[in-house]
């Protein structure tokens, strides 16, 4: 079985991190998020891997290259322009040949990776596995109308879903796919959408499985998705110390980097500190991420990510479910009545 995974899109719901980085190198609890995907399906005993591109975009292979390095075989797929999920499977035709395959949205995150449902996939030997998630708002998602454990329905994004089963970014396929991703139109928005694929295959007598998630998934879409995934990470993590405590309270799971230095600080777990960061006369977490070669001075943060080289300073408001990317500043000013702002195209501030 091969995989394919996508790291290309918009990428405009998470407008301005996205101006400067691709998505999918966000990191959420300090890990790349495009590492969790790779990471489930190597596990899953998965070694050859597709991953696609926003043409022009070297960002994903300046960081993970061929693969070498993580046991696994990357090729990369460049897409002209986002023209859908279907699309995606499409030119990944020639790279996937007539194997199966897991097609694996990299902006999804979830606990207890993907083996469960590729062995449900093999037991159950169709032609197509979703894997399903009730969620709240079904209207953002893929949705499927389950009668008698059969998927007999899937409409994308619908005004009126007509169940709160979302379809996850999980997928696996024999390639009786193509068939379907060359034999749908493009929809109202012009992508050719995965969830026509799989309506095509419902109404062309293929036989469709699922699974259900009955942990947490996410579909990391918008800022307040990857705070609660970041959180949903954090609950997990095991806290190790690698760096320097003073005159501080540690309490809770918290992993600190090499060379951290912690001084007159209370830190509050579960929390991740990354390499050379240095927190002072702060109260840090939970639930929050600080990146590498970050400086906190004189204040107090919660719920937030944090991204390498970040520097803030005397902040007497709490910085809650916040999320600053790389190298942000944030300072008091010298006069208390005025502040000094430069912030790019869709910065997003609360005072
Ligand atoms: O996360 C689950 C949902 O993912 C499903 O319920 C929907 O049926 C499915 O259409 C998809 O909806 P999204 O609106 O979340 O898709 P999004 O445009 O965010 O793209 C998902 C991933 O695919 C993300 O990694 C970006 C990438 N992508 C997207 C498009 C449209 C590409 O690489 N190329 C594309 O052309």
């Amino acid at each position: 079985m091969k995989a394919l995974i996508t790291a290309g899109g918009h990428g405009t719901r998470l407008r301005p991190i996205t101006y400067t980085q691709n998505k999918h190198l966000i990191p959420i609890a300090n890990k790349i998020m495009l590492q969790y995907a790779i990471d489930y399906v190597k596990e899953a005993g998965i070694r050859e891997i597709g991953i696609i591109i926003n043409a022009n975009d070297n960002s994903i292979q300046n960081v993970f290259g061929n693969g070498e390095n993580l046991g696994v075989e990357i090729t990369y797929i460049h897409q002209d322009k986002p023209l859908g999920l279907a699309h995606v499977v499409k030119i990944s035709q020639s790279f996937i040949g007539d194997e199966n395959f897991i097609f694996y949205l990299g902006d999804n995150i979830l606990v207890g990776g993907v083996k469960p449902f590729i062995n449900d996939f093999n037991e159950m030997n169709s032609n197509c596995h979703l894997v399903l998630s009730q969620v709240l708002d079904p209207n953002r998602f893929g949705v499927a109308e389950v009668i008698k454990n059969s998927i007999i329905s899937i409409e994308e994004k619908p005004i009126s879903p007509k169940s709160d089963l979302a379809v996850t970014g999980i997928y696996i396929y024999d390639s009786n796919i193509f068939e379907a991703v060359n034999n749908i139109a493009p929809s109202k928005r012009g992508e050719l959408e995965i969830s026509d694929a799989h309506q095509y295959l419902i109404e062309n007598d293929f036989d469709i499985t699922y699974s259900e998630i009955t942990g947490w998934w996410k579909d990391t879409g918008q800022p307040s998705d990857l705070l609660d995934a970041n959180r949903l990470v954090l609950d997990n993590i095991q806290g190790d110390n690698n760096g320097s405590i003073r005159n501080s309270s540690v309490k809770g799971e918290v992993s600190i980097g090499t060379n951290c230095q912690i001084e007159n600080s209370n830190i509050n777990g579960p929390m991740i500190i990354g390499n050379n960061s240095i927190i002072k006369d702060s109260v840090i977490g939970p639930y929050s991420s600080i990146g590498e070669e970050c400086k906190i001075i004189s204040s107090n943060i919660e719920h937030s990510i944090i991204m390498d080289g970040c520097n803030i300073s005397n902040i007497s408001k709490n910085i809650k479910s916040s999320l600053l990317g790389k190298n942000v500043k944030i300072s008091s000013s010298k006069d208390s009545n005025q502040g000094r702002y430069l912030l790019g195209d869709q910065s997003n501030i609360e005072l």
